[in-house]
């Protein structure tokens, strides 16, 4: 009997100290996710939000290569592991009949607007051979509902390709693109209901960096990129700032020389009990088939300025109290 009630003791105290293996979640490297249903999981080049405590992921569906041009898939998930598929939300064609069926969506990226209470999604709306350099906005009342195309074109005029949002901590709101034909990064500001860029500040001019994510640690911003060199990975740089507009520093190599072959698309805020952990999401793209491309996830740490990346084939999370092991 004494030593039924040690081990229950024992029990609950690695509930309450946070170690309790029920609260850790694997999240492995290198393998196709599957979704609840069985079927592998298109969400290439994601982005994500946080909404009534889950995870919702929309990114490329790829499931035919190049046969037909990427729509965007939407899925939600509780641990970044367990997806389940909500619906697809941009369909070419279908949500955009005006725009036909030739446009191709690459880099969608989903954001609610606190002050509009809507779901916006901002993408590259690409067409012909990257000729368009065009973006897209898209808008729905709710997450999982019907998304209606509200603008596309280049942002004040600007030829815009891969691309990323940020929203800051005041409400600020960024699409951040590659821009002239690959050479600048375009920082624009949108407009209070996310629908139009209205300000652009030209970064890293002639530095011909895409894939941009940018995450703020503290007061200071960190934007991660790569080269353009298509489906091939390269080297990661990384530049900080404490304005979003002016006083990058100047890029410097991150991680190994093709960021464990990942090229980046998000960087995720698991903000806990004990402390605030920083994932880095990339794609692995061509894996070695484009719809095999793998989605690969793994820690940051940040120190001051610094900032290191922690590859690994697996890892342990714990979304409550933020901590992660290998
Ligand atoms: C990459 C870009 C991807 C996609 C690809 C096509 O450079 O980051 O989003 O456009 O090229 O080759």
């Amino acid at each position: 009997m004494k030593r039924i009630i040690t081990l229950l003791l024992l029990i609950l105290s690695m509930f309450n100290s946070g170690t309790a293996f029920a609260r850790w979640t694997t999240i492995r490297n290198g393998q196709l996710w599957h979704d609840t249903d069985g079927n592998v999981v298109q969400a290439h080049a994601p982005g994500f939000i946080r909404h009534n405590g889950r995870w919702y992921m929309v990114g490329e569906d790829r499931t035919h290569a190049f046969r037909v041009l990427p729509d965007v898939n939407l899925y939600s998930s509780k641990d970044l592991v367990k997806w389940k598929f909500e619906r697809k939300i941009i369909q070419n064609h279908v949500t955009t009949p005006e725009l036909g069926r030739s446009r191709m969506i690459e880099r969608a990226k989903l954001m609610r607007n606190p002050k509009t209470g809507k779901f916006v999604v901002w993408c590259h709306y690409e067409a012909g051979n990257y000729g368009a350099s065009e973006a897209a906005c898209f808008e729905s009342d709710s997450v999982d509902g019907t998304y209606r195309l509200v603008w596309s074109g280049r942002p004040m005029g600007i030829k815009s390709r891969d691309c990323n949002v940020f929203q800051d901590v005041d409400g600020t709101t960024y699409f951040i693109s590659t821009t002239e034909e690959n050479q600048h990064l375009g920082l624009f500001r949108l407009s209070d209901d996310y629908h139009e860029a209205i300000a652009h500040t030209q970064l890293f001019p002639g530095q011909r960096r895409e894939a941009p994510a940018i995450v703020r640690v503290g007061d200071r911003y960190f934007m991660f990129s790569s080269a353009c060199s298509g489906w091939a990975p390269n080297q990661c740089k990384v530049s900080h700032t404490t304005d979003l507009t002016q006083g990058w520093t100047p890029l410097e190599n991150i991680g190994d020389e093709t960021a464990f072959r990942t090229q980046a698309a998000a960087i995720l805020t698991i903000a806990g009990t004990k402390q605030t952990t920083y994932l880095y999401v990339g794609d692995r793209w061509m894996d070695p088939t484009l719809p095999e491309s793998k989605i690969i996830i793994f820690p940051i740490t940040f120190d001051g300025d610094k900032c290191q990346f922690h590859y690994m084939e697996k890892f342990d999370i714990n979304f409550k109290t933020g901590e992660w092991r290998p």
